[in-house]
This record gives structure tokens, sequence and C-alpha cells, in this order.
């Protein structure tokens, strides 16, 4: 990438020449963060598709496209303070134009994240019907989800980060949801290395909204081989069985006893192939846990995953009741990532922080209906550090550090 322009935190809100140079391929530490822009390509239909650079000025560079609102590339430094991507994507606006409709990596999912049964929910006494595009159901939203819009975008001024407003105006009836759903989504990055996903959206009639960000990580750097050592904690002593379309049967499950205890730290790898239905049914983890929320709404630590060999350390909060821990058991080889390599089951794993899917059919669950005059707030927080693994004592495991 040649030297691109830089806005400073301090001065992107509204001031959108006040710019110096960020050389090509400076050292992200120790700087002030910035948030920079450059073109990434044009759609078939001749729209132009911009990525944003934010630089958290301690390490981690995310960047991020206008359309889909993807997570194009995310670098965070291991214990050595070498930065790696650590973010399953792809290098061009082509490839996931022509085949990010299979794995969303990065994208932003709506208007309904994840599966609802048969593709219909009855609100008000209406019944809807949405295209079914996964098996018997319709899943992320339906043929053109969140994930295939190109956003508007504009910097915007954050306490000690920077941070990137979207925004996306869905209309009443696309994709035979309800309601005009006027959305956007705010991605901050911190000095202290967390991106902050802000969710919001309003609806002139009453609808359903479930909205998340379908991330794939590896911890080791994207394109290194499976996640299957990362260690893994989830925040939840229960999740939602599913029907074999992935539909939840309703129940919620204790997890203890079970391959789906996350409570203390498992390698991802440790029981994924056990012979439980569940993990047969999804060729692996592919489900929602129900967080242990001490009061809804307020954020709460849902998972942290640690990989042994580079220290990096992610951990999820969300403001979410649930969260799809998805292993990518769908990566089948046939995709070429970012750096030229071919992504292979459990490659990356997706951490979606969410409510519980098929919420519209289960009265029990907690609602995703949004009136209007109501409107839908949500976060989430991804937050990147490192443990140290390799100075250890030789002869002493290396635990995780909690
Ligand atoms: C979600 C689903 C998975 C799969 C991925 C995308 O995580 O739960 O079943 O469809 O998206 O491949």
């Amino acid at each position: 990438m040649r030297g691109v322009l830089a806005l400073t935190g301090a001065m992107v809100a509204g001031s959108a020449l006040a710019v110096s140079a960020l050389p090509a391929g400076a050292a992200p530490g120790g700087q002030a963060p910035s948030i920079t822009k450059e073109p990434f390509g044009t759609l078939p239909d001749g729209t132009k598709v911009d990525r944003y650079t934010l630089t958290s000025g301690q390490g981690v560079r995310v960047r991020i496209l206008t359309y889909g609102g993807i997570v194009q590339m995310l670098e965070s430094p291991d214990q050595h303070g070498r930065s790696t991507n650590v973010v399953l994507g792809f290098a061009t606006l082509k490839d996931y134009v022509d085949k990010n409709g299979g794995p969303y990596f990065g994208a932003l999912i709506g208007r309904y994240a994840n599966r609802i049964a048969q593709g219909r929910f009855t609100l008000d006494g209406k019944t809807y019907q949405l295209a079914v595009n996964n098996g018997p159901n319709s899943l992320h939203g339906g043929l053109k989800g969140f994930n295939t819009k190109v956003w508007k975008a504009r910097p915007v001024k954050t306490d000690g980060g920077v941070g990137l407003r979207l925004a996306y105006t869905s209309a009443d009836g696309e994709e035979n949801y309800p309601g005009t759903l006027t959305t956007t989504v705010t991605y901050t990055l911190t000095r202290g290395n967390e991106l902050r996903v802000g969710y919001h959206a309003t609806t002139d009639k009453a609808t359903v909204v479930n909205l998340t960000n379908h991330s794939y990580f590896n911890l080791a750097g994207e394109g290194t081989g499976d996640t299957y050592g990362h260690r893994m904690q989830i925040n939840a002593s229960r999740y939602t069985p599913v029907d074999d379309t992935l539909i939840p049967t309703g129940r919620l499950a204790p997890v203890k006893g079970t391959p789906f205890d996350f409570t203390r730290p498992h390698a991802i790898g440790e029981r994924i192939r056990a012979n439980d239905p569940q993990l047969l049914i999804g060729h692996g983890y592919d489900h929602n846990f129900v967080i242990d929320q001490d009061r809804p709404g307020r954020l709460t630590k849902a998972a942290r995953v640690t990989e042994p060999g580079s220290g990096r350390v992610l951990e999820v909060s969300t403001t979410e009741p649930g969260i799809q821990f998805y292993s990518g058991n769908f990566l089948d080889g046939s995709l070429i990532g970012t750096s030229g390599r071919a992504y292979r089951q459990g490659d990356g794993f997706a951490l979606e922080t969410q409510h519980y899917p098929d919420s519209p059919n289960h009265p029990s669950f907690p609602s995703t209906v949004l009136r209007p005059g109501q409107t839908f707030d949500s976060t989430t927080v991804y937050a990147f550090s490192t443990v140290s693994t390799q100075s250890r004592p030789s002869g002493l495991a290396w635990r995780l550090a909690r």
C-alpha cells in the first residue's frame, strides 16, 4: 500500500482535511490512533467500495469495508510484539461478492442473524415468509442480507480512540421483513486495543431484528491451519440444543457434563469429535450459548480465547443474551483466503453475539421484536491482549493465566 492520508483520532469529526501522511508500512505501535480511507474496488453495478483502516496506536490495526461492513483484516501483536492478521477474509472485493455468501467472513449480519425456522414467523397476527436459503430455513437475513449492502461511512470522534460509523436503511419489505429499518453500526478502536461494535436500529413498523458481526478468528494468524489448539472459555452454563436443521428445540440445556461445557477453558479440538448427537448435527460446534448475565442488557464477559503459541488473547463481551460458537465446520478447502492459503475445516472460529436463533418462533426466548418508538441498542467488545506462554521455567506446563 502506498502512503495514505491519515486523520488522527482527535481530528476526525468534522475536519475532513486535517490530514497528515502516514508512511507506508509504518509500525502502528506507540502512535496516536488514526483512521484512513482508500478505494477497495467497484461493484458490478458501478458502486464504489472503500476500505477504512483504524489504528489503535498500541499495536492493533483493523480494516473495514463499506461493503457489508466487513472486517477484512485485523492485525494484533503476539507476546513478542509481532503483529499478524488474525481474521479470515479475502484479498479482493470480487472474492467477497462472489464467494462470501457461504462463509460471511467478517460481515455485518442482518436483519436477522442466525436462523428462522422455515423462514416463517408471525407478528401481531400477520405471517411473514422469508427466503429459505439454508436447508429449510432462513439464515443471516436472507438472499441479500446486510452483508451484501454498501454502507454509508463516516469517521466519528470517540473517547480515546477512533471510530467509523456505518449507516444503512433497509426498506419496508426488504427480504420480506416488515418496517423500514434504520440501522447504524459504529466500530470503535480504542487505545486499549478493544474493537467495540455498537449496533443501533429503529423501525416504523413492528418487526424483528437480530444483528451481529460474523468475523472468524485464528489467533495464530489467518491461514496458518486449524484453531483446535486454541483454548476457549465461554461464560455460559446453558446452551440451546438444536434439531437436525440447526433450529433450537426451545430447551435451555445445562452444559455440565457435556462437550459444551466451556465454563473452564478447553482446547476447541479436545472434545469436538466426541460422540455427542449435538456435535454430530453441527459437524462440530455451531450452537448458541446462553450467556450467564447478571442483568439483561449489561455488558458481560461472554468468551475468552487464548492461543498458546503466540500468547494472543481475545476476550468478547456483549450486552446480547447469546453467543453462537461456530468452529468453522463448513470450511472445506475450496476458498483461498487473504494471504493466498486455502481454508479448511476448523481454520477459524466465529463468536457471534446475538439473540437466540429462531426467537420469533420461541415466545420463551428473549424477544427480538422492535416496535416504532423503541430503539435496538447493542454493544459487543472484542479485546485483544497477550499472555506470556513461552518464558515459563521448563517442565512446567503452560496454563491459562486466570
Ligand atoms: C453461522 C451458522 C453456521 C454457518 C455459518 C456460515 O455461524 O450458524 O451454520 O452457516 O454461519 O457458514
